[in-house]
């Protein structure tokens, strides 16, 4: 069965192919026959990442190279100052191919356009990501030593490292500024963002030539990344020990040398989360900011925390712990839930501004994306825990052929396709490819993954 699922999401991971000047340049979203496109028919950057995965490891390696060509090209360089054009440096969340009097034209979308209207910040980050792959899986770091390339990245990071108002070594974003693209309380320093934010400053120092003040950048990515994995280690993780120190937190302390440094209170840690969490298990939070922490688990930060080793060993194992405990919850019918718990009642009014899309679990609030199967396998190969990427594997293959490879399904545990989920959905199609891939040459693991940082400060 396996082998025939897999002949049937190679031909539609080609059935997705997006051309441009007769070359294909990306993925459209999804192809469902009986829904509106919207904008699915479009390429998007962060979807694009499985693909290119699924593309690297299958030997396809000119698409990705065509796709970064391309992005690289509709990157913003936008000088404006008006406040209302995309600013230098950032990467669309998608782009489309128009044809207008007989000629082909690319035309990208920054979020003025999408549904939800949001920033998409991820997808410069993922754009490094994505080079980084493909120089590893080719040999061909010339592409990404090109000057234009080093321009390419350097506009990224002058985005990304810019002083903000914030004194965290943290990035500090909009609402829905990723994967979760609407509003759902993933605003400040949400775990994704700076995950994602790590691993591309991993990526830029490997791929950063010295020349043309690039050895200033050098510099900088690698301080950032000294006081950016220490403060995601250190203020982020949670675990019943640590939950019992803020526990046990003093608020409202003045001064320097304070231990409960966000001036957390006590009383926000939900009641759920001290039944929930196991005692050999633990997790990143959701977020952090001035007196909040948000106690949400979120899928996509904690595994690729683990894949980029922002996590430490030890804190990788007790992850794959809690997993592994609260399989019900957190897989289900389906790898994986987006976050969880959902936010209800007034919570949900006020966080998702009634979003009726984002009902308690269901899409972004507590839906299960089989697009996250890839990264709980890599999470599952990098912690040699083999036997869960397996089982988990196992669990996808009962039903995404049957149900048509939907983009996310319903209910605490996912049992239900998703109420507005497309069907041949692109990602969810090149993650399983993805996900069978890693598990047979787990070396390819490499493309995406980084060990320990050698200049990590220890606590
Ligand atoms: C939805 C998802 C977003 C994804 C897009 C295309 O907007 O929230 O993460 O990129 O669909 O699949």
């Amino acid at each position: 069965m396996s082998h025939e699922l897999m002949r049937e999401a190679r031909e539609l991971l080609d059935k997705s192919l997006l051309y441009y000047q007769g070359r294909p340049v990306g993925t459209v979203a999804a192809n469902d026959p009986d829904m509106e496109a919207l904008n699915y028919d479009q390429c998007f950057v962060r979807d694009f990442v499985v693909s290119a995965i699924a593309f690297l490891t299958e030997g396809q390696f000119e698409i990705v190279r065509d796709f970064l060509l391309v992005t690289l090209h509709l990157q913003s360089h936008e000088k404006q100052m008006d406040g209302f054009s995309p600013g230098p440096g950032l990467m669309p969340a998608s782009f489309k191919v128009e044809h207008i009097d007989g000629e082909e034209r690319l035309v990208a979308d920054f979020g003025e356009h999408a549904i939800a209207r949001v920033p998409p910040v991820d997808c410069c980050l993922w754009w490094i990501l994505i080079l980084r792959a493909y120089a590893k899986a080719t040999g061909d770091w010339a592409l990404a030593h090109q000057a234009d390339f080093q321009e390419g990245i350097k506009l990224i990071l002058d985005l990304c490292l810019v002083h903000r108002f914030a004194m965290y070594p943290t990035m500090l974003v909009p609402d829905g500024a990723f994967m979760i693209d609407r509003r759902m309380g993933v605003y400040g320093h949400p775990l994704e963002i700076q995950v994602l934010f790590y691993a591309a400053l991993r990526a830029a120092k490997e791929l950063l030539l010295p020349d043309n003040n690039g050895d200033e950048y050098l510099e900088a990515v690698k301080h950032r990344l000294g006081t950016l994995g220490y403060h995601v280690r250190e203020y982020y993780w949670l675990n019943l020990q640590r939950l019992n120190e803020i526990y046990r937190f003093s608020g409202d302390e003045f001064g320097q040398e304070v231990a409960n440094k966000f001036n957390i209170y006590a009383d926000s840690i939900p009641p759920w989360l001290t039944e929930w969490l196991p005692e050999n298990g633990g997790y990143l939070a959701g977020n952090l900011g001035p007196g909040w922490m948000d106690f949400r688990f979120f899928a996509l930060g904690n595994l690729m925390a683990i894949l980029i080793s922002l996590a430490s060993e030890e804190e990788a194992q007790q992850i794959m712990n809690l997993i592994e405990a609260c399989w019900h919850d957190l897989v289900g019918y389906m790898p994986m839930k987006i976050c969880f718990p959902a936010v209800e009642g007034a919570d949900w009014r006020i966080i998702t501004g009634c979003d009726p899309k984002n009902r308690p679990w269901s899409y972004h609030n507590g839906g299960n994306w089989p697009i996250l199967l890839w990264m709980l396998t890599a999470a599952a190969i990098k912690t040699n825990r083999q036997e869960i990427a397996q089982k988990a594997i196992a669990v996808a293959e009962e039903r995404l052929g049957k149900d048509c490879w939907p983009e996310y399904y319903d209910g605490k545990n996912g049992r239900l396709i998703g109420k507005e989920s497309r069907r041949y959905q692109t990602w969810s199609i090149a993650g399983y490819l993805a996900a069978k891939d890693l598990l047979a040459n787990p070396a390819n693991l490499n493309l995406i993954s980084f060990d320990e940082n050698p200049e990590f400060i220890p606590s």
